[in-house]
């Protein structure tokens, strides 16, 4: 990475401002945190500030509350949990810059870990104001940047405030961008990406951006409709997008201008509604029923995907063959992960469904990297440039 990281500049003793992504899942009902990756995620940027006597003050957003302050979206449960990872108490502010954060601030110890309040609930945080962005700066000597979930928003918590204190990133985000910049930038050959998701109007562009990179590229998820569509095969009541049959049609061109090996499914698990308990039967994916839909690929279709991939040394993949949270829809991405996870290639696994999707079925430690970032992995992926790296010290 060519930026600054915070072994780059000089935290002994500094107070030091922390962007870290605490946007977890929340169950609505109970309040509690369901997944909890985010928080652990950020511990050894914690844990090494601390070791240099620094005063740690944690800035985050928690879903949308859209510059309103929300009381199911306070950050007081994250910092709970923090605290006991952390063995120690994490006091939480009530407000952002408001006197509950100034004294949260001025209450801490050297060494001590402290947070601000969900900082979008201040108005100028996704405007990147700079008047927010100057009263959060005024709180610490240095900013450290470990929100890589983050990363792609060009907010005052992210961007802004590096206008106002040298700005560094912490070691998450030093992590995230290593692994996922070495599969753009200098990946081991031959590479194969494997794309899935609901929708190919939001992986096109990651779709072009990959195919001048990888000897195979495997596509999985709703999306997969529309390419089976655009090449006349009757796909009954399956998700398409109909405006995009000509970019489907283009890819698949262009794969093979290319010589990449293209996988689309050959067979399909269909479902006669959009539902859990949906009729579910496995079909060659010509003979889809009329109003039927394709819920996941088939297994013939999974083994045939998992052969395409014996050899390769990197693999990237982001999106899910199938509705994988439904148990008669996720034979497809278990199959796949399960050989995967066994693979001798290094593995990243990007988007928030295919990193949930291997958590839930305990097999994230297998992979070479598992990113905490949903829309920041993509826009990585399609090769574009996040504002909260951009805004960090050049090395
Ligand atoms: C995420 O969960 O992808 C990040 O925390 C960013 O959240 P956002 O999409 O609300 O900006």
């Amino acid at each position: 990475m060519n930026k600054k990281t915070i072994r780059d500049i000089d935290v002994k003793d500094k107070r030091v401002l922390v962007r870290v992504d605490f946007n977890v899942p929340i169950d609505n009902a109970t309040g509690d945190i369901i997944d909890d990756t985010r928080i652990t995620a950020a511990l050894p940027t914690i844990a090494y500030l601390r070791e240099q006597n620094a005063t740690v003050i944690l800035v985050s957003h928690l879903g949308r509350p859209d510059g309103k302050v929300v009381e199911s979206a306070r950050l007081a449960p994250v910092a709970g949990r923090l605290g006991d990872l952390l063995g120690m108490e994490v006091p939480c502010a009530s407000d952002v810059v408001g006197a509950s954060a100034q004294a949260t601030v001025a209450s801490l110890q050297a060494g001590g870990v402290g947070m601000l309040e969900n900082v979008r609930f201040e108005p100028g945080e996704e405007k990147n104001d700079p008047a927010l962005a100057k009263k959060l700066a005024s709180f610490a000597d240095v900013f450290v940047n470990d929100a890589f979930g983050t990363a792609h928003r060009a907010h005052a918590s992210t961007a802004g405030v590096a206008d106002h204190l040298p700005a560094v990133a912490g070691f998450l985000m030093e992590k995230e961008i290593d692994y996922l910049g070495r599969v753009v930038e200098d990946p081991e050959p031959p590479v194969a990406a494997i794309i899935g998701g609901a929708k190919i109007s939001s992986k096109i562009a990651v779709l072009q951006h990959l195919l001048s990179k990888v000897s195979v590229l495997l596509i999985g998820g709703g999306m997969a409709s529309t390419f089976l569509k655009a090449q006349g095969v009757d796909v009954g009541a399956s998700l398409v997008e109909d405006d995009q049959l000509d970019t489907a049609r283009d890819v698949i061109a262009e794969a093979a201008r290319r010589g990449v090996t293209l996988g689309l499914p050959v067979d399909a698990v269909v479902a006669d509604k959009f539902a859990e308990d949906a009729e579910a039967r496995i079909l060659n994916v010509t003979a889809v029923p009329d109003g039927w839909m394709i819920l996941d690929v088939g297994p013939n279709t999974a083994s045939d995907y998992i052969a395409k991939l014996v050899g390769v040394r990197t693999v990237v993949w982001n999106g899910p063959l199938g509705v994988f949270e439904w148990k008669a829809f996720a034979g497809g991405s278990r199959a796949l992960a399960t050989a995967l996870a066994t693979s001798q290639a290094t593995v990243v696994i990007g988007g928030g469904e295919t990193v949930a999707l291997v958590q839930g079925m305990g097999i994230a430690d297998k992979f070479a990297h598992v990113s905490t970032g949903g829309g920041a992995s993509l826009e990585f992926l399609e090769g574009r440039v996040l504002p909260g790296v951009a805004a960090l010290l050049d090395k």
